[in-house]
């Protein structure tokens, strides 16, 4: 299957700090999530496109373009919702400026091309593990316009182009302990980067009471929109002969860009 490249027209400037279902917990964790986005996408674009010369099969050649347009894209209209959390109030820049310098500069010129592949393609299978999690259990819906619009479409595409990454690491390097390897690396990094950010938010908070805090765990609990799901979606990765086409997900993807108006109905 090749991606299609999409944009929808969104408009930041008036998200409150509360977007997600009123929650602010699930709010900033998200607004956290959306501020590794632009750079991680570029990061995951610059690890594929590396090998697109050592590719024979000519659709994988097409299917890494296509992959590299949406990701290009996801990280464009993701950094036009940093507009929100301007127009809230947040300072961002000096904790997108760290996560940034520690990722590319001090971490990725340091890892070998196959381990930064191998750390996309993991990460890769993460979101759209997220992708297929939001659009089940109804969280996009919890969201307000256009935060629902953007992680619907978002959640989409991360379907379609579930299986780029992984099926490039498959050609150039199918060893299993280097997938593994790339699953474990995208775990740790992923858990710093995100909680860095998220408590740099948290700490322009104080509306977040401690009691607030346990009010609004609580719900999320009660709704199981948590993020418990990640570990065993990771071990289900680590499975030998895994593959990202192993499950159906096609169908939310394309019920998703429906909704939206994206695809024809
Ligand atoms: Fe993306
Ligand atoms: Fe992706």
């Amino acid at each position: 299957m090749i991606p299609v490249v999409r944009r929808p027209d969104l408009d930041f400037s008036d998200v409150r700090r509360d977007w997600f279902d009123g929650n602010l917990l699930i709010s900033l964790r998200t607004d956290a999530l959306h501020l590794l986005f632009p750079s991680g996408e570029q990061f995951f674009v610059r690890s594929v496109l590396r090998f697109r010369d050592r590719l024979s099969d000519p659709e994988l050649v097409e299917r890494v373009r296509a992959f590299a347009g949406q990701e290009a894209m996801h990280g464009k209209l993701h950094e036009a919702a940093f507009e929100a959390l301007e127009s809230q109030g947040y300072e961002y820049r000096s904790a997108l400026e760290a996560y940034e310098h520690l990722a590319w500069k001090v971490l990725e010129p340091w890892g070998s091309d196959v381990m930064k592949l191998s750390v996309t393609a993991a990460l890769e299978h993460l979101t759209a593990s997220f992708a297929a999690r939001a659009l089940v259990d109804g969280r996009i819906d919890g969201m307000d316009a256009p935060m629902s619009d953007l992680m619907r479409w978002h959640a989409a595409e991360e379907i379609e182009h579930r299986d780029v990454a992984f099926d490039v690491l498959t050609a150039v390097d199918g060893r299993y302990v280097v997938r593994a390897a790339g699953m474990i690396a995208a775990l740790v990094g992923l858990g710093v980067m995100w909680s860095r950010l998220f408590f740099h938010l948290k700490r322009q908070t104080p509306e977040l009471t401690p009691e607030r805090l346990r009010q609004e765990r609580a719900a999320l609990a009660a709704k199981g929109w948590t993020h418990r799901f990640i570990l065993p979606r990771a071990l289900r990765y680590l499975k030998p002969g895994y593959h990202p086409r192993d499950e159906d997900l096609d169908p939310l993807a394309t019920q998703a860009l429906q909704t939206l108006g994206l695809i024809a109905a």
